[in-house]
This record gives structure tokens, C-alpha cells and sequence, in this order.
């Protein structure tokens, strides 16, 4: 018999108490963060895609030159895709950069720039899921939805005692239960802080439910490098490998790698030659 508790069985006085101690831990330490410091829905998305597998401690000075170099959505889909990557560079996952690129032009094309409601359709929208959608509908405009991420997801199984295994349907009906209505934006920016700084993975032993590779030598790490490699100049196959002379890439491998970016349309064969650039806006 599975000794975990059920949602179902989680009492309305239960989740009061919750609500009290979560609230109570946010009022002594609740943290500043710049992103809170607005509700501009495009900042939001901007932090929130940021955020997305990175600290906040990496995020805070690259939202904030983000921020100023682009400080709209108009502004950001008019930016070039390398400027772009050069802004991301660093962060890590260019890919996300180059997504919330392709998701401002979709943006202002499909929207007329209105990122509310392009949330609401955010299966159109490159790089946003459901889980961003919605921290950009609440963290914007206080809307009563739900958003969970790894933090809240363990925050709630480990204060009422459910699976580990729960599945993403019960996890996310349950979280709505919890909401205390109409103060959506206090509560997740709460939890957020209650997982973060209190309820660390460390002191749950729970696990992430997707758990990052390490990216020391990882395709990942080969990846980035290639491609600061290519924001300086064309290479060719041989510049690529040489270029990359302490990672100890074979052949095959890089050849795999170079396929994949190619397939990701982070990078293009350079007019048929045999040299590989970055892919250039329309190109
Ligand atoms: N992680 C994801 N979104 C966040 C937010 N808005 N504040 C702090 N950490 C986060």
C-alpha cells in the first residue's frame, strides 16, 4: 500500500494553515527582485524565459541590459538575430534566446504586440508553455490561475506528503486549490521564495521531475562554444575543430553536433561552401 497522502484527502483548514505559514515566511523574506518591480507583461515573459533553467542569481544583470537595450516587445522583434545571441551569450540554452526572439515577432505580427493576450494562445507561441503562459498571466495582472515549476511541485508534495510520482494533472488541480483567489501574484511570488530559500531541494531529498545534465562536457557546453566560434566569422568543418582544441571532440561527434544546430536553425551552410555561419534574420 502506498503510504502517501491523496489531494483529495488535504483539508480546506489544511491548506489555510499553509497559506498562513507560506505567507508568514515571505513577510520576513521575501526577496526584491527587479522583475517584480513592474507588471509589464513583456518584462514578465522576458524574465520568466530567463528563469526558465537558470538561477536568479545569473538572471538579475541580463534582465536588466535586456531590459534597457530592448525595453519593448516592438523593440526586441526588430532586433537582429545575432545581436540577440550575442545578449544571450553567457546565460546559457541559446536556444530559448532565439525563441523569445521568434516569439516577439509573432507577437507584434499575430497580436499587434499585445503579449496578454498572445499568452492566452501560448501554443502558438515559440519557447512558452503552459507553465510561462501562466506565471506572465499572474506576475502581469494577478489573474487566479496556477503556475507550477519544480520548486512549487515539491513545496506541495512535501507539505501535504503526496507521491513523488504524482502526475502533472493532479499536481497542477491541486495547486488551484491552494490559490488563495485574487492574490495570485503575492502567493506564487511567495512560494517562489519558500522553495528557493527555505524548502531547498537539498532539505526535501524530493527530486526535480526532469533533472538537468551536467553541462561540464556535455553536447550542451559543445554547442555554445561552436556557436560563440561562429558569431565572429564563418568556419569551416576544420576551423570548428580547431577552434575547439581543449574540448577533445572526435570527429563524429562534432559532425553530429554541427547536424543538429543545422536542424535547430541555429546555424546554415554559408552559400553552398563549405563553411557554416550563424543564421542571419530571412536568411
Ligand atoms: N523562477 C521562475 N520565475 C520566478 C520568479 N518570478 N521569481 C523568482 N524565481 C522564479
Amino acid at each position: 500500500m502506498c503510504a502517501c497522502a491523496s489531494p483529495d484527502s488535504v483539508s480546506k483548514d489544511q491548506i489555510l494553515l499553509f497559506q498562513k505559514k507560506v505567507f508568514g515566511f515571505y513577510k520576513s523574506n521575501g526577496r526584491n527582485l527587479p522583475w517584480r518591480m513592474t507588471n509589464d507583461p513583456y518584462l514578465i515573459l522576458l524574465s520568466e524565459v530567463m528563469l526558465q533553467q537558470t538561477q536568479v542569481s545569473r538572471v538579475i544583470d541580463y534582465f536588466e541590459q535586456w531590459k534597457n537595450r530592448w525595453p519593448t516587445i516592438q523593440d526586441l522583434a526588430s532586433a537582429t538575430r545575432q545581436d540577440v545571441l550575442k545578449a544571450w551569450l553567457g546565460l546559457g540554452y541559446n536556444n530559448r534566446g532565439l525563441r523569445l526572439h521568434q516569439a516577439a515577432k509573432i507577437i507584434c505580427k499575430e497580436f499587434g504586440g499585445n503579449v496578454l493576450e498572445a499568452m492566452k494562445h501560448f501554443e502558438s507561441i515559440p519557447g512558452v508553455g503552459r507553465y510561462t503562459a501562466n506565471a506572465v498571466l499572474i506576475f502581469s495582472s494577478n489573474a487566479d490561475v496556477v503556475t507550477v515549476d519544480t520548486n512549487i511541485r515539491r513545496i506541495l508534495i512535501h507539505e501535504f506528503g503526496l507521491c513523488e510520482d504524482i502526475s502533472d494533472k493532479e499536481i497542477w488541480e491541486f495547486a488551484f486549490r491552494c490559490l488563495p483567489k485574487h492574490k495570485s501574484r503575492m502567493w506564487h511570488n511567495a512560494l517562489m521564495d519558500f522553495g528557493a530559500l527555505e524548502l531547498t531541494a537539498k532539505k526535501t531529498g524530493i527530486k526535480p521531475k526532469t533533472q538537468q545534465s551536467s553541462f561540464e562536457g556535455s553536447d550542451r557546453q559543445i554547442r555554445a562554444k561552436v556557436l560563440r566560434l561562429l558569431l565572429d566569422c564563418s568556419l569551416s568543418f576544420d576551423h570548428i575543430h580547431e577552434g575547439l582544441d581543449i574540448y577533445d571532440v572526435g570527429d563524429a561527434r562534432l559532425k553530429d553536433i554541427i547536424a543538429g544546430m543545422l536542424k535547430d536553425g541555429l546555424i546554415i551552410r554559408e552559400n553552398e561552401s563549405n563553411c557554416f555561419c550563424i543564421k542571419e534574420d530571412g536568411s
